[in-house]
């Protein structure tokens, strides 16, 4: 299981939405209305349904979500009222069923491919060209969390947090900062074309919430990796919390589009 809870996802649905880059979004939503009033979108990985609510209520089009917690499939209801037909279905995408994917005219995905390895991406990548099927996938982090005032002790921790990110969430070695690079890759690899941009989250005082949980995951996945001795992580931390001033977190956005008409 993921560990992903409702709580840290609600947190950072208002600065994924910020972040997005809104030339690849509309042009993902442009890609799935051509597709006429019944066009079938499935979102891999949707946790609560943050990528159903960044496309925004649209009459007519279905949804498909999909992800391996029970709990976050079922605390989309509640979030998603309004929104039309979405059906929820449990899966692994470790062994994704085909099938989970016929009919559709985009996948979407957020904050997802940096913790699948290269595999599921080249396997998805393969089934989604049989299928002459988009994908958009959203918010791939990039390996830069960079923190303002700077610390002496940032590039060391920097670097365990981000061997931590390339760990096996599940699914493989995961592709952490190269996801956006794999998929852009694989995917033109299949002739599909392929646009990036990036969407990086900026947290200041403003986003305090979200700041304060995401030093907590930070100095947690470094403390995980053994990388940083325990006296300059817990230094690093404690001065972190007294200034915490600000945090950008590198992302990107991906589009890829099937050839021809
Ligand atoms: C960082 S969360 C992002 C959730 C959502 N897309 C969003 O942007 O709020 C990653 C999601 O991937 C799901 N996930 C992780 N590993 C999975 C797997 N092997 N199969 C299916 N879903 C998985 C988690 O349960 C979680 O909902």
């Amino acid at each position: 299981m993921s560990g992903f809870d409702t709580t840290w996802l609600d947190l950072r649905e208002p600065a994924d939405h910020a972040a997005r880059d809104h030339t690849l979004l509309n042009a993902a939503r442009a890609h799935l209305r051509a597709g006429g009033a019944s066009a079938l979108a499935v979102d891999l990985g949707s946790g609560t349904g943050s990528t159903l609510r960044a496309f925004g209520p649209d009459g007519g089009t279905r949804w498909r979500l999909v992800d391996h917690d029970p709990r976050l499939l079922e605390a989309a209801s509640a979030r998603l009222a309004g929104f039309g037909v979405v059906e929820r279905v449990e899966a692994d995408l470790g062994a994704l069923p085909p099938a989970i994917l016929d009919g559709a005219r985009l996948v979407t995905a957020s904050a997802l491919f940096d913790l699948v390895s290269r595999p599921v991406v080249e396997r998805l990548a393969a089934v989604l060209a049989e299928r002459r099927c988009a994908l958009y996938a959203a918010l791939n982090y990039d390996g830069r969390t960079n923190w303002d005032p700077p610390l002496e002790a940032d590039p060391e921790m920097l670097a365990a947090f981000n061997a931590h990110q390339a760990g096996d969430k599940g699914l493989g070695p995961a592709l952490g900062p190269g996801a956006a690079d794999a998929l852009r890759t694989t995917f033109e690899g299949h002739g599909y074309t392929v646009r990036v941009a990036p969407s990086p989250w900026r947290l200041g005082h403003e986003s305090e919430a979200l700041r304060d949980a995401l030093l907590d995951g930070f100095a947690g996945a470094v403390r995980e990796t053994g990388r940083v001795e325990r006296a300059v992580l817990d230094r690093w931390t404690e001065a972190r919390r007294e200034r915490p001033g600000a945090c950008h977190v590198g992302h990107w956005d991906v589009l890829t589009l099937p050839p021809g008409p």
